[in-house]
């Protein structure tokens, strides 16, 4: 297949602040979300892909990461949920599409479709999960907030490594490793700040999930400490129209550490949507 060229589309917030976007290809639209702490080149092992299978591939800089600016102390999933339908309305006009978020990108995915439902024509929601902070997760991350803004974005983020790339991706993909590193260093430290102290205060979707009615297919990293697969398959059963599935010898970011296996997943996933 050709190669497609990755085009930028800028916008800008409601508020006025710019909002950079990656696109790629043509066809229905499928809105990639990132997730903490990275930006819209996250996704560049997924465009290419998409754009060979017949989809136009949007993935934005969520505001304050990337090229996107920021004009909050406090970013919650609620506020992104509102750019993503910016974003969708600028990309896709009357057309739904299909949200696929990781980890915080699914915390917006799920405020996407509470809010706009009927924008939403397909859910996949990776690495991530449906509940609220606890009081500990609370403060944990009002202690990330508090480092990253007195010392530094990489200082607060490089102890998330363990976390997010399981033991085998550490050892055998060292590139994998150097990458991430640097996407998470690159995040501003108001940024980091303003979105550890708006998903402190993300609202709970547990008790809606039943009420989903796009079909949703929720994939968990066999390794994963963060939103672990066990509790997936879980949430996932709750959801009418779900399937569940899990990428071996990955941790919390499978996007990255096993990309064809994930790819073929998201494929899969999109066949099961008419949109
Ligand atoms: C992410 O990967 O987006 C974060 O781990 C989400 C979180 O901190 O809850």
């Amino acid at each position: 297949m050709a190669v497609t060229t990755t085009r930028t589309i800028e916008l800008s917030t409601r508020e006025g602040y710019d909002l950079s976007v990656l696109a790629c290809g043509e066809g229905p639209c499928v809105i990639l979300i990132h997730g903490f702490p990275l930006d819209a080149t996250f996704w560049h092992r997924q465009m290419q892909p998409l754009a060979d299978a017949g989809c136009l591939a949007i993935a934005p800089d969520l505001r304050g990461f990337g090229r996107s600016g920021i004009n909050t102390d406090r970013l919650t999933p609620a506020d992104s949920a509102e750019d993503i339908e910016r974003i969708r309305q600028h990309v896709a006009g009357e057309q739904p599409v299909v949200l696929v978020g990781v980890s915080m990108g699914g915390y917006i995915a799920l405020e996407s479709i509470a809010r706009f439902p009927q924008t939403v024509a397909g859910l996949v929601l990776c690495n991530t999960k449906p509940g609220a902070d606890s009081a500990e997760g609370r403060a944990g991350r009002e202690a990330m907030a508090a480092k990253a803004l007195a010392a530094s974005s990489a200082e607060a983020t490089a102890p998330m490594i363990p976390r997010l790339l399981c033991e085998q991706t550490r050892l055998q993909k060292p590139h994998v490793v150097s990458e991430l590193t640097q996407w998470m260093e690159r995040v501003p430290a108001k940024t980091i700040a303003a979105a550890q102290r708006g998903m402190a205060v993300r609202r709970d979707f547990t008790d809606r999930l039943p009420f989903i009615q796009v079909p949703t297919t929720v994939i968990a990293g066999e390794f994963d400490p963060i939103a672990p697969a066990e509790e997936g398959r879980t949430w996932a059963s709750r959801i009418p129209n779900a399937a569940f599935e899990v990428i071996e010898s990955a941790g919390h970011l499978p996007q990255i550490e096993q990309p064809e296996a994930f790819n073929a997943m998201l494929l899969s996933a999109l066949r099961r949507i008419s949109w």
